[in-house]
């Protein structure tokens, strides 16, 4: 690879061992994936931020990094395994909240942003098309390259908090236009209302390592968030290209392999699939984190009702969005848990329960093996008719 007479500097260690580490860890990857040189990049998302996905060789590694770097692009961090304010209600032992705050103080000593949420684009990082990222959390990755139109592969943790402290990633993969042309052609029914998570999700599987084009998706911001969740959980893609109705633009269909028809019914077989039963003891609706937008539909639903059922109810957001809508997460506090800063995913619930009822297509795939949960798929409405009356 390519590199500049300051890059150069870097590597050889001459601005210090924390910036000559990361420089290593980026040049490294680069040459693995034959990119020719380096290109700034705008900000970075850093994944492997709950103490139960890293554990304490995780901890040592971000303090010793800590020590010797910080970043130098906007940089925010993933959801963590709890809520820094409300660690207690959930549940949290002290051991694992100590050990939580030694990872939220590394972050914090090499200047990354405490956003702790895998929707920065809903949090004030709301990357312009052709911008290229660093980010790391698969969801929205999805969304900054399919959705905003910018540029970034699927960082792992170590690189893109090594990007975010050299400002840099290497060129390669999506940062390349030509690598970013669909290679599968997806007719799509009209999906039923709330299986755009289910859509996302059999996408992925049928899309594999290949970006679909999916003619005449016509969906919300919050679906598309959704729908890429799901899809980039069941695939090992991070794009997706989409055409809309009355859009003028032509996708590259010239590296277009196969066209497949998914029928509606399919979408309807997969939800029978992760149906499971009526008996859950959380229900865990925010995957990816919930938007304002959300909250308030939400929260218009619950308004006159009562709670009803057993199970605890956690509705998993962003500090920001948290702060939009005071109205909304009052009544959402009604029938359970409004968290921030974490997710049924990464954090312990496998030490407080045991099966989880969740609207989200990417929370399928995870609850059974990073939460080992046994999963239930319900859409939005019906999880909020079984815990409202
Ligand atoms: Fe976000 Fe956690 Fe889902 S990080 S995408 S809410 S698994």
């Amino acid at each position: 690879m390519h590199l500049t007479p300051n890059e150069e500097r870097t590597l050889a260690g001459e601005e210090g061992s924390g910036r000559q580490k990361a420089m290593e860890l980026v040049v490294a990857i680069g040459d693995i994936y034959g990119a020719e040189r380096l290109i700034p990049i705008s900000s970075a998302q850093v994944s492997g931020a709950s103490f139960k996905t890293i554990g304490d060789a995780g901890i040592r590694f971000l303090e010793d990094f800590s020590k010797e770097a910080k970043a130098t692009v906007r940089a925010s961090v993933n959801p963590l395994g709890l809520d820094l304010r409300r660690w207690r209600s959930m549940g949290i032992e002290d051991g694992f909240k100590e050990k939580q705050s030694r990872i939220v103080s590394a972050y914090s000593a090499m200047g990354l942003e405490p956003l702790y949420t895998c929707t920065p684009y809903l949090s004030g990082n709301r990357p312009r098309p052709g911008q290229h990222l660093a980010w790391a959390e698969s969801s929205a990755t999805v969304f900054a390259n399919s959705v905003l139109r910018a540029m970034t592969n699927r960082e792992g943790g170590p690189s893109a908090l090594a990007s975010a402290i050299i400002g840099k990633t290497a060129e390669y993969g999506l940062h390349l236009k030509e690598n970013r042309a669909p290679r599968v052609r997806i007719d799509l029914e009209a999906v039923p209302p709330g299986l755009v998570p289910l859509a996302g999700y059999v996408v992925g599987k049928i899309a594999g390592n290949r970006i679909p084009y999916l003619p005449g998706l016509s969906l919300s911001q919050d679906e598309h968030k959704a729908f890429g969740a799901a899809m980039a959980a069941t695939s090992a893609v991070s794009m997706y290209v989409y055409s809309d109705r009355g859009d003028r633009r032509r996708p590259d269909m010239s590296r277009v392999e196969e066209r497949v028809s998914l029928p509606a019914s399919e979408l309807a077989g997969c939800r029978d699939s992760l149906k499971g039963d009526d008996s859950w003891d959380l229900v865990a609706i925010g995957c990816p984190h919930s938007s304002p937008s959300e909250l308030r539909s939400m929260a218009r639903f619950l308004k006159d009702r009562k709670p009803a059922g057993d199970a605890d109810v956690w509705f998993c957001t962003c500090r920001k969005a948290y702060a939009a809508c005071p109205d909304a997460v009052r009544v959402l506090k009604r029938f359970g848990k409004v968290l921030c800063d974490t997710c049924m995913v990464v954090s312990p619930i496998e030490r407080m329960y045991k099966r989880t009822a969740s609207d989200s297509g990417k929370a399928m795939v995870y609850l059974p093996t990073l939460g080992k949960q046994r999963p239930t798929f319900r859409t939005t409405g019906q999880l909020l008719e079984a815990i409202s009356r």
